[in-house]
């Protein structure tokens, strides 16, 4: 792909929740010197960037996605020289870092916000987006009235903390409050956003994934305006960082990729998406239809429809990333057990795009449902600390005392833990790194390489090209399922294929990764 940064055509992202991954105080919540001690793990299982959540100065009432200081690490989990040398020492084994950029909103801790708060005419007054006056709220969107001095309602982004930043207003309604998109008023925030981000990137950050993308401008129902900002963005890397990235939280590629400029965007779980269809889809019974559900699922076809058609409206001009799950969703697990994992993996770790995997899901942490912590609430279970070894106090995430931990470990008996499966040879670790192994070494596997759909009947069996050489075929069903193919050499077996002439047998759920013939 012309004009993208190079390092994506073959990056395979681990996301870490900093609070959980690992210790190295003992205070009982993860730190950023923690990531970099264990820098040799995620390059041992064969992942080659990271994307860390927010680790800004935050009240953490969602988790740090309230920033209060763009510019400064929060002290919990260390300081800004930390980050730089977590990012140098990633960079001498070939990895890259991309952080959380938090644009629609701040907490309404931020200074910025406290300025906008006073009655009196300051820089920050218009940072935020405020009512005519605090007796009118107006229709839509979410506002809280009398939380300040100011005579007016702020507009919220999320939660009650998350007041919105002001990017201006698409449709204008009310022209004695709203401000259009292009207003003058309005510029610095962006331009704010901007020099955070080259901020970080002259320390050595690799790029962002950019939270709630599609939030900036209001009354923007095709997001048109809110696209139009995002293009200055890429505009201003092209000019100043062409190997920095940018990957979206906004879930419809066309409109990220093509019309915003982002070099990757996110397929979440929303019911008609890949990833819904593939790895979640539970229906209103409790019945899972999920794809690689050995039992009873979708069809293949319904599964890629929407999928195949965003590929090809966003080919060549950047990439849809698969994402395994995140701290957002109820962990991949929840829904498929360690046999399904094996296919489901295979997929992700297969298709074009670039795969981010959410840290834990090589091992399938359970998601443990429990009281919410920092805004969690259903989210809180898929957030619980890394499970590093099972003979270890804590299981290897911190020496604290249970108690004083962010959340507590998975007390099972059988709670997976990394090191007993890394030194298992069938364990699903191995699976994962095996996968990467591949990806890595064959250029066909990659992001820019084309996919072709061969087979994908009402049968379940899904078989796919990926560039000039290679095919990947899938039965995720509990029975034989016989499909005219041949096969060249093997480069990964799970379950069993055998080829007989023209056809090929695939026992119960069993995906290969093969040379075409
Ligand atoms: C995104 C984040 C989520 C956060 C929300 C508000 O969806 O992934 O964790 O709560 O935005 O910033
Ligand atoms: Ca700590």
């Amino acid at each position: 792909m012309s004009n993208m940064p190079k390092w994506l055509s073959n990056a395979r992202f681990y996301e870490i929740y900093p609070q959980s991954f690992y210790d190295t105080n003992g205070d009982g919540i993860g730190d950023l010197n923690g990531i970099t001690a264990k820098l040799d793990y995620v390059k041992q299982l064969g992942f080659n960037a990271l994307w860390l959540n927010p680790c800004f100065v935050s009240p953490f009432k969602d988790a740090g996605y309230d920033v209060a200081d763009y510019y400064k690490i929060a002290p919990r989990y260390g300081t800004n020289e930390d980050m730089y040398r977590l990012v140098s020492e990633a960079h001498a084994r070939d990895m890259h870092v991309i952080l959380d950029l938090v644009p629609g909103h701040t907490s309404d801790k931020c200074k910025w916000f406290r300025q906008s708060c006073k009655p009196t005419r300051n820089v920050y007054s218009d940072r935020y987006i405020w009512s005519k006056c605090v007796w009118d709220r107006p229709q839509g969107y979410s506002w809280v009235a009398g939380g300040a001095d100011r005579d007016g309602c702020y507009m919220l982004n999320f939660f009650n903390s998350q007041p919105a930043l002001n990017y201006g207003f698409n449709e204008i309604t009310d022209a004695s409050w709203q401000m259009s998109y292009t207003d003058e008023r309005v510029q610095g925030t962006l331009n704010e956003m901007m020099n955070v981000m080259r901020y970080w990137l002259d320390r050595g950050v690799d790029g962002f994934r950019v939270d709630m993308a599609d939030s900036l401008v209001k009354n923007d129902e095709d997001k048109t305006a809110t696209a139009s900002l995002w293009r200055k963005v890429r505009t201003m890397l092209d000019e100043e960082y062409p190997e920095a990235v940018i990957v979206s939280e906004w879930c419809n590629a066309p409109r990220s990729i093509n019309k915003a400029g982002f070099h990757c965007d996110f397929i979440l779980n929303h019911w008609y998406k890949l990833g819904h269809y593939a790895f979640r889809y539970v229906d209103d019974k409790g019945v899972n239809k999920s794809y690689f559900c050995k039992t009873s699922h979708v069809s293949a076809k319904d599964m890629l429809e929407k999928y195949l058609d965003e590929l090809k409206q966003t080919e060549g001009n950047g990439y849809i990333s698969l994402i395994s799950g995140n701290h957002d969703t109820e962990r991949i697990s929840y829904t498929l057990d360690e046999s399904e994992l094996r296919l489901a993996y295979t997929l992700l770790l297969t298709l074009p795009g670039v795969p981010f995997f959410y840290y834990g899901d090589e091992i399938a942490m359970r998601y443990i449902p429990q009281p919410s912590k920092e805004g969690g609430f259903h989210r809180t279970g898929t957030r619980t600390p890394m499970q590093w070894d099972k003979t270890q106090q804590n299981l290897g995430f911190s020496t604290a005392e249970r108690r004083k931990l962010y959340l507590d470990v998975d007390r099972l008996d059988d709670a997976p833990c990394a090191k007993q499966q890394m030194e298992d040879p069938s364990s699903l670790w191995n699976l994962v790194r095996t996968l990467n192994g591949i990806r890595q070494s064959h250029v066909d596997l990659q992001s820019d390489a084309q996919l072709k759909v061969l087979h994908c009947s009402s049968d379940s069996v899904l078989c796919y090209q990926r560039g000039g050489n290679i095919g990947v075929v899938f039965n995720p069903t509990d029975e034989q399922r016989t499909l005219p193919l041949t096969m060249g050499d093997k480069l990964l077996e799970i379950g069993k294929a055998t080829t007989d002439g023209n056809t090929t047998i695939l026992a119960p759920q069993t995906a290969v990764i093969f040379k075409l013939k």
